[in-house]
């Protein structure tokens, strides 16, 4: 097991004895973190909310993007909408009804999909899967493959450009928390595959640099009859994940990860009891993530720290500034703190800055950055 030396925080002035519990009388607790909460860390207490600003000038903001109002129909995923991008990740939106009826391959990176309508079946290199509504479907890079929609299908494209995604280490918790590996799906030769496999023409949609090629086969290249290796598409459920949770501490959204690649982490926020002990904070606590630009996406329930957010929608909440829960969600976990938690969400945390996209930046929220404001203030 990895250990570490005792380290000794330094205390200033009136602090609680720890994080996100017990605050001094009438404050507000902001962490300040290094390393997406893995790192060093401060705790500040305020006599204000850190998000308590009336005016706010500059390039730099909270935002928050409609991604329902998108126009994201393609036939091809290929050509789906870039909404956040950096070198790292590209976060596409895609919505699809029908059977594509050409195979594409990704050559820039791996993907992972992530459904938020719908249903039907992939066919890939690998044989076939069905999805629904709360999979990931990860696909390495260089996999052939397709869909065919039974209910017409919206879902996230998170590109790992260059970099394959992998499991957090579960450190002392052990291999089977969060999710127990058991429970990831792969792809079957099994008789939808074999099914589908003609002789017909067919064509594989290559994008390599941001470039699309396309190659012509005469028959279907998914025509695979057996294989083996460790290197395939794998299927997960939101549903299958048993989330952490402290009933006497608010634990950082990085014990949501659930998947990591270079230069970003993949966490799912699932439905789970809120925290019981009195002294514990019931909402995620302020913060400013000062290595990692965030990047919500809300699936599907009752986003409890956040007011006027809804299905669909997705916040970005760069370095430089704390965020934390808004007013009335706030209010609320103080006086009357709900049991329990039903919210579904997917999270991006980036390493390095993102950029908005023309498709995300057409659907910016602009008055979110004062989402903050006290109600009854202007
Ligand atoms: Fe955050």
């Amino acid at each position: 097991m990895s250990r570490k030396w005792i380290s000794f925080p330094l205390r200033e002035g009136d602090c609680s004895r720890q994080a996100h519990c017990d605050f001094p009388q009438d404050t507000y607790e902001r962490e300040m973190g290094r390393e997406g909460f893995f790192g060093p860390t401060a705790h500040l207490h305020h006599k204000h909310p850190p998000t308590g600003w009336i005016d706010w000038q500059g390039p730099l903001r909270p935002h928050a993007f409609n991604f329902n109002e998108i126009a994201s129909e393609r036939d091809c995923p290929l050509l789906a909408p870039l909404c956040l991008h950096n070198a790292d990740m590209k976060l596409r939106l895609w919505r699809s009804h029908g059977a594509m009826r050409h195979l594409v391959r990704n050559a820039d990176g791996d993907d992972l999909l992530f459904v938020h309508e719908g249903a039907g079946d992939f066919y890939c290199d690998f044989g076939h899967l069905e999805y629904r509504d709360g999979d990931y479907l990860l696909i390495p890079r260089g996999t052939a493959w397709r869909i065919e929609t039974r209910e017409p299908t919206l879902m996230l494209l998170i590109e790992s450009s260059g970099g394959a995604y992998q499991l957090p280490d579960k450190g002392l918790l052990g291999p089977q928390a969060i999710f127990d590996p058991a429970v990831l799906e792969h792809p079957r030769l099994d008789a939808a595959f074999k099914a589908q496999q003609d002789e017909s023409t067919w064509q594989i949609r290559i994008k390599r640099r941001n470039q699309l090629t396309t190659v012509t086969y005469p028959y279907n290249p998914l025509d695979v009859v057996g294989w083996h290796g460790d290197n395939t598409v794998v299927r997960l459920n939101w549903r299958d994940i048993r989330p952490l949770m402290s009933h006497r501490y608010h634990l950082p959204p990085s014990a949501h990860t659930t998947f990591v690649a270079n230069g970003f982490v993949v966490c799912t926020f699932t439905p789970r009891p809120v925290e019981t002990d009195p002294g514990a904070l019931k909402v995620p606590f302020y913060h400013n993530n000062d290595d990692y630009d965030e990047v919500l996406f809300y699936h599907r329930g009752n986003f409890f720290s956040r007011d006027n957010i809804e299905a669909g929608m997705v916040t970005l909440h760069p370095c430089g500034f704390p965020h934390g829960p808004h007013p009335k969600a706030l209010k609320k976990s103080l006086e009357a703190p709900a049991t329990f938690v039903d919210e579904v969400a997917v999270m991006i945390d980036t390493r390095h800055a993102l950029e908005v996209g023309e498709a995300a930046a057409a659907v910016d929220v602009p008055e979110y950055v004062n989402s903050w404001r006290a109600p009854g203030k202007a």
